[in-house]
């Protein structure tokens, strides 16, 4: 029997060791921004995007080590969505990762420009990565789309944001989907495509693991709301509850704990099923989908 959570916490401690040291370089009174985000990304997430690129990219036979630049990338872009998600005119939210958020820790201007200070260091890290120009190119053009206004999830924010207004919308379920699957699953696909560039899958595999990443995208979304709803405050290292109160529109508003569930563990055994195809090498990746929606943080 695998155990997920141990090897995602034996990943997390090489991971935050590796990623304090890219916020080395500040001094002067403007260092006040770093330490924002130095604060953001170091207070105990749990590198679930990291781990997702690290691990793809091990399928085939990629390294920590050559995995790493794609995935610090990838959770500095994280860490901005979600001080940016807190922020008073977002979620408005005072806890984060069990510790105050950004804005609350330093102050509101700070945190907009910590997270506009993380969205640009993710692109600076990857154009100055060890990768090759075509792999350099390639993961900086999904991490823009997937991060992004359009498709991505700064659209899946805006939507988010929308429909807390919206009274009885059309096609809920559309919705929900369109929400959960762009606000979130967006950048866990990324985290599975960037594994599979690096890693020179070819297209197949790299259509095998974008299926699996859609399927645990939205799974983990929904994850998410069941803890918002239900789960221990102490545990999750956020105020809860929160989602109902601010009139979002999740799967669990709409159906209740117990349908969000049913939908998440369907989603799940797809995305277990899918991987399948790459036999042992692809156990870690069915006991980490199995993660996302077994887990209490
Ligand atoms: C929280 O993401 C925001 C969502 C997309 C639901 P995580 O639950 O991965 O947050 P950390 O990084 O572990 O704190
Ligand atoms: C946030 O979703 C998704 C992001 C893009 C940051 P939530 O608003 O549900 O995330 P939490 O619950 O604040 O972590
Ligand atoms: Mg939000
Ligand atoms: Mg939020
Ligand atoms: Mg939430």
């Amino acid at each position: 029997m695998i155990d997920i959570k141990e090897i995602l916490k034996e990943y997390s401690a090489r991971f935050n060791a590796e990623i304090e040291t890219l916020f080395n370089d500040a001094s002067g009174p403007e260092a006040r921004v770093v330490e924002a985000m130095k604060y953001s990304v170091m207070n105990g997430g749990k590198r679930l995007r990291p781990y997702l690129v690290y691990e793809t990219a091990g399928l085939f036979g990629k390294s920590f080590e050559q995995s790493f630049q794609a995935a610090a990338s990838l959770e500095m872009l994280h860490s901005y969505s979600l001080i940016h998600d807190d922020l008073p005119a977002m979620d408005n939210d005072d806890l984060r990762r069990g510790k105050p958020t950004c804005h609350k820790q330093f102050d509101e201007a700070t945190a907009i420009l910590a997270g506009d200070g993380l969205l640009t260091y993710a692109f600076e890290i990857l154009a100055k990565a060890d990768y090759s120009a075509d792999v350099k190119i390639e993961l900086i053009r999904l991490l823009s789309q997937g991060a992004g206004a359009f498709k991505g999830m700064v659209a899946g924010q805006m939507l988010d944001l929308y429909a807390e207004k919206v009274t009885n919308p059309e096609n809920p379920l559309e919705l929900i989907g369109h929400i959960e699957e762009m606000k979130t699953g967006c950048l866990l696909s990324y985290a599975c495509e960037a594994g599979a560039v690096i890693g020179g899958a070819d297209v197949q595999q790299r259509k095998i693991l974008h299926d699996y990443s859609r399927k645990i995208g939205i799974a983990f979304q929904i994850a998410d709301d069941i803890l918002d709803a239900e789960g221990d405050p102490q545990l999750v290292g956020k105020t809860l509850k929160k989602d109902k109160d601010q009139n979002k529109l999740t799967f669990v508003n709409c159906y209740g704990v117990e349908k969000a569930r049913r939908i998440s563990t369907d989603l799940i055994n797809q995305a277990v099923e899918i991987v399948s195809v790459f036999g042992n090498r692809g156990r870690n990746l069915q006991a980490l989908a199995h993660f996302i929606i077994d887990r209490n943080f």
